[in-house]
């Protein structure tokens, strides 16, 4: 039998990711970051000049959006997911806080969500994989074997994703962290193109107590019971 799909939604910053990837070597699964996709689309769009006091150049990115090749890889020496646009190294690009300032207005983008949901669905043809992003449960995979929803209260999450970012060296306020969080928050959940929800069949995590360890192992216990 070939290998489930795992899909992992929720709320930004709730550590869809790293939860995912744990699981993705436990399991032996593929790890596909969702939001790495949008984010790249973002980077494009911001460096040519697409958008401009939070509003998008539409017909631009529309465009530009064909020409961009998205890469990913597993980095075996590094130990660690790489982003690729056209070939060049934008991992750490993609994670700033400029990129996710403006990426859930791209990502409410019907042509590049329909794009985007077209190539997931070609990543994941061969099953064995943990896919994290917002609609993944909803639209991309609505049969997907396994559905986890993960929310944590927007004061842990900021104080994660804060840490994370000083972490990296990045000028950060945790004030700016927590609008960034509240702001994606209500975006995804506003959008008309396939809104941040919660669908029925998604198992309900919300890790605001939890550790990663705890996390993982109620995870891992009910990915195997579906088997
Ligand atoms: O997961 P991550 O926080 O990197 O995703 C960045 C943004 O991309 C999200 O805030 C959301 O706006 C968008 N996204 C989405 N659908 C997905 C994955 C991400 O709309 N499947």
């Amino acid at each position: 039998k070939k290998g489930l799909i795992v899909a992992v939604d929720g709320h930004s910053s709730t550590g869809k990711s790293t939860v995912s990837k744990i699981l993705a070597a436990r399991l032996g699964y593929t790890y596909i970051d969702t939001g790495a996709m949008y984010r790249i689309v973002t980077l494009r769009a911001m460096r040519d000049g697409l958008i401009r006091d939070g509003k998008v150049d539409d017909e631009g990115v529309k465009r530009v959006l064909p020409s961009i090749v998205f890469g990913f890889k597993y980095n075996d020496e590094k130990k660690r997911y790489e982003s690729y646009m056209n070939g060049e190294y934008v991992e750490k690009a993609i994670r700033g806080l400029d990129v996710s300032d403006n990426v859930s207005l791209v990502a409410s983008l019907p042509y590049v969500r329909e794009l985007l949901v077209e190539k997931q669905r070609e990543m994941a043809s061969a099953g064995g994989v943990i896919m994290d992003g917002r609609d993944i449960g909803s639209v991309v995979f609505p049969n997907a074997e396994v559905k986890f929803f993960m929310t944590a209260s927007p004061e842990v999450r900021a104080r994660r994703r804060y840490e994370e970012l000083k972490g990296k060296g990045e000028q950060v306020t945790y004030e700016e962290v927590e609008a960034n969080v509240r702001k994606r928050d209500y975006i995804d959940e506003h959008r008309e193109t396939a809104p941040l929800v919660r669908v029925p069949d998604a198992v309900l995590i919300d890790n605001s107590d939890m550790t990663v360890e705890e996390e993982v192992e109620e995870m891992i216990k009910l990915i195997r019971s579906r088997y």
